[in-house]
């Protein structure tokens, strides 16, 4: 078979997947080393045909995967490959780009810093940042708290109780001690609890991973100017949400952040893994992550992407990111960030409106916090049934000690499924 035909068929197959992904059991329905045990130890002597890789990936893998391109995954916080994503991905692998220094890859390193560009403006950031792409969040939040370190000789990681896990595992990594500071009723990071002694940054949350709170983020800025210490704005799932005005409320005091991250491929429809990171002191980033061996100096004096996170080479995730943006336009985005806050906010007001079910924290996005009255086990046991059904996924968190069921929507492909129709 030639690489045209094994394409069609490859395309063909992840059509037919978009098509019928709504149909799978969500949650992968399987036990662990299942998956493992029913393909050989050891690998071919011989070259197989790429139809045996697809044929496996229908009887083998697939039972084996949980299904987060399913309109009905609402763990976590939902996400979306979309189309355009898609196929680009295929000629980003197809091109094979290595952007360790610009000339080994003008286009891509070009792509990404405009890319960032525009995303910033169609997210209303401030004009002149500085922005590019890591792999995760996780890996955004490790280079600006090595920038910070860096640029204050600071010692300290401040965040609030409800950061992500990923504040403290960049914190261990870089030898920070990590300062935890509570939330108040809302689950938003006390100002008046704030310490900055010996502070290297502050990470400030607008949408956390366990109710989507946000964080005081004009108050955190004042604190951290009067002590000079870095501000981290962590707004990986929400930030995508500023494409639409009526949720800008949320980014204040953000423009006054030395670093924000948001991640594309969580709610800006970029397969995974696309973190998007800006910066308004790329030279406190060059200073972090800058270093060139003989072999890598060249005449050009551009800016190359190493030198403003820990990876030397960088596949071209750029691509990806503009063909959704191209595809979809401000206005496409917009209609799906808006649609899934309305089905979010559809579903906040069933859980209201039935006797015996409460809400366990404000909504403000596509996040909607809820459980049963009465004990965790109750609710620990309606999410394991649910998600042993395969007819949803959801995921749970701990708010004011108690046992919370999230259901976060994402999805580009979830609709209502009205009560009345059932
Ligand atoms: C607020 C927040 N920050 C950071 C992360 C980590 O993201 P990543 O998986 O890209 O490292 C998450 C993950 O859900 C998150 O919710």
């Amino acid at each position: 078979m030639s690489f045209r035909e094994d394409g069609a068929a490859a395309l063909d197959w992840a059509a037919r997947y978009l098509e019928r992904v709504g149909d799978l059991p969500v949650l992968a329905q399987v036990e662990p080393g299942e998956i493992r045990a029913r393909l050989p130890a050891a690998p071919p002597e011989r070259g197989e045909p790429f139809a045996d890789v697809l044929r496996d990936l229908d009887q083998i893998l697939l039972p084996g995967i949980t299904h987060w391109q399913s309109p009905r995954f609402f763990a976590y916080f939902a996400v979306s490959a979309s189309e355009p994503g898609i196929l680009a991905e295929l000629l980003a692998a197809t091109l094979n780009s290595v952007a360790f220094l610009w000339r080994t890859s003008p286009a891509s390193t070009e792509l990404e810093f405009l890319t960032l560009d525009w995303v910033a403006q169609l997210l209303g950031l401030p004009e002149g940042w500085h922005g590019h792409i890591e792999d995760t969040a996780s890996t955004s939040t490790i280079a600006a708290l090595a920038a910070a370190r860096e640029a204050t000789g600071g010692t300290v990681v401040v965040c609030s109780e409800h950061a992500h896990s990923s504040v403290d595992k960049a914190a261990k990594l870089l030898g920070l001690e990590l300062r935890k500071t509570p939330a108040d009723d809302e689950f938003r990071l006390r100002v008046d609890a704030l310490d900055l002694a010996d502070a290297a940054a502050v990470v400030a949350t607008v949408g956390t991973t366990s109710s989507a709170s946000v964080d005081p983020v004009p108050e955190i800025a004042d604190a951290c100017a009067a002590e000079g210490v870095w501000l981290h704005v962590d707004a990986a799932y929400a930030g995508s949400a500023w494409v639409c005005p009526e949720f800008r409320w949320s980014q204040a005091g953000v423009e006054r952040a030395d670093s924000l991250v948001v991640n594309a491929h969580k709610w800006l429809f970029t397969p995974m893994d696309c973190s998007l990171l800006w910066t308004s002191r790329p030279e406190d980033f060059r200073r972090a992550f800058s270093l060139v061996p003989e072999y890598l100096r060249t005449s050009e004096e551009v800016d190359s992407l190493p030198d403003y996170g820990p990876a030397l080479g960088r596949r071209f995730r750029s691509l990806k990111l503009w063909a959704v943006l191209r595809c979809y336009g401000r206005d496409g985005l917009q209609a799906r960030i808006r649609e899934a806050v309305r089905l979010a906010e559809l579903f906040e007001g069933w859980v209201r409106d039935e006797p015996g079910w409460e809400l366990s924290a404000p909504r403000h996005f596509s996040l909607v916090c809820f459980r049963r009255e009465g004990r965790d086990e109750a609710n620990e046991a309606i999410v394991a049934r649910v998600n042993r059904s395969g007819e949803l996924f959801l995921s749970h968190t701990r708010l004011n000690g108690r046992y919370v069921i999230r259901l976060a929507v994402g999805n580009e492909r979830t609709t209502a499924y009205l009560k009345s129709t059932q």
